[in-house]
């Protein structure tokens, strides 16, 4: 349905308009799903409801551009045995960690990760997410990998919500093919990416390079096939070392390096020369009480877009609240309010390669709107676990939240 959105004082995010500045209220029209129009006057077509925004602050609606929110069971046991002195790392080596992730993803049915899904869904969208991107990787053989696909498209069809899904098929080495990293790599080149290339399941091909995933080598492997059958390249680099993920990253030119937090300056050069998005994650840098900062003095100084994301996954980032992640942006790597609600709009729209028509409150850009109860855009980072949404819309689908009548 059309309508106009009147009083809407707005941050608009453009890229070079308004900046962080909230504008006075103005009125937005949205038709067949677009911002057609933003504008001090009302539309001449008259018929269309009106929805008065009076003391709410709209932004774009949050786009959360790095998770893995389709999994089953829960390693709350290893959150005990990390807190009692087993590092990650060696919980990894010892067939846990993602590994019993994937033994528990493999046992469940498509219908059962959608519906193990949902909650941790609606918690971000209580946060203002309109768009989620959404990984496989806890399924490694093609079949599971697809149902993981399959039931996070699935999703679009049990919330107003935008689903981009990347196949990360290259997450860990599956049982079956311990010790032949290289044989696994030749089936997730030769067989799941071309499959799932072909029934258009994902729109980009993400790897985990790190010592306890996946090598220089095998990772370029991974892009090269991806980029044969034109799926965007993005990578999980420099998270627990420094390998040279994300400069490789920027030779494929992917859209987005994430973690980062061990990220030098000759791969924040790489990445800046590449435009390559760096998406921070602090909910895992939190989670696994990690002390390596991501170097954002660097990623300043270069010019670099930061995204924020809330990486929400089992092992080491079970959150499912963007706005939580934009405290602690703020909070554990020093970013501003403006850099955080950048990172979670414009530049997380980068990250997926959707910043042609997402991320920015823009004429001829999609109407995914988040209407808040606050009156300056820094409260989004500020207080915690007070809901702060008002109302969403999503390709133009206006959807109240807050259950007072705030709307007349
Ligand atoms: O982004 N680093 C690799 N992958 C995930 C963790 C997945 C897991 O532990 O289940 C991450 O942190
Ligand atoms: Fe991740």
């Amino acid at each position: 349905m059309d309508f106009v959105l009147t009083n809407a004082r707005m941050v608009s995010l453009q890229a070079n308009k308004a900046g962080y500045d909230v504008s006075p209220p103005q009125n937005i029209t949205v038709i067949n799903g677009k911002i057609s129009a933003i504008s001090h006057l009302l539309p001449e077509n008259n018929s269309l409801k009106v929805i008065n925004c009076a003391d709410k602050l709209l932004t774009p609606g949050l786009i959360d551009c790095h998770t893995h929110l389709i999994f089953a069971g829960s390693r709350a046991n290893e959150f005990e045995m990390r807190l009692n002195g087993v590092p990650y790392q060696e919980i990894a080596k010892q067939g846990g960690g993602i590994l019993s992730t994937v033994q528990a993803t493999r046992s469940a049915t498509e219908q059962e990760l959608i519906e193990l899904a949902l909650p941790r869904l609606d918690g971000l969208i209580r946060s203002g997410v309109t768009s989620v991107e959404i990984k496989s990787g806890y399924g490694l053989t093609l079949d599971d990998e697809i149902k993981m696909l399959k039931a996070a498209k699935a999703l679009e069809s049990y919330r107003s919500i935008k689903v981009s899904t990347t196949l990360l098929a290259a997450h860990a080495i599956p049982p079956e093919y311990a010790g032949r990293a290289d044989d696994y790599i030749d089936y997730v080149c030769n067989v799941i990416i071309p499959a799932v290339a072909e029934q258009k399941l994902a729109c980009s091909v993400d790897v985990f390079c790190e010592s306890i995933g996946f090598t220089l080598e095998q990772t370029e492997r991974v892009f090269k096939s991806a980029q044969q059958f034109g799926l965007k390249i993005k990578g999980h680099t420099e998270q627990l070392s420094n390998l040279g993920g994300s400069a490789l990253t920027a030779r494929y030119h992917g859209v987005s390096v994430d973690h980062i937090e061990y990220l030098d300056i000759e791969g924040v050069k790489a990445i800046a020369q590449s435009g390559t998005v760096a998406t921070l994650l602090p909910g895992a840098f939190y989670f696994l009480r990690e002390q390596q900062l991501p170097p954002i003095k660097a990623l300043r100084e270069y010019d670099v877009p930061m995204a924020l994301a809330t990486d929400m996954n089992p092992g080491t980032s079970p959150f499912a609240d963007l706005t939580m992640m934009m405290n602690m942006g703020c909070t554990l790597f020093g970013l501003t309010p403006e850099e955080a609600l950048r990172g979670v709009t414009c530049h997380a729209a980068k990250a997926i390669g959707q910043s042609e028509c997402r991320g920015q409150l823009r004429e001829g850009f999609d109407a995914d709107i988040a209407i808040w109860n606050i009156q300056s855009p820094a409260e989004l980072s500020y207080q915690q676990g007070i809901p702060l949404l008002a109302a969403r819309v999503v390709d133009g689908r206006f959807e109240r939240i807050s259950s007072e009548s705030y709307f007349q």
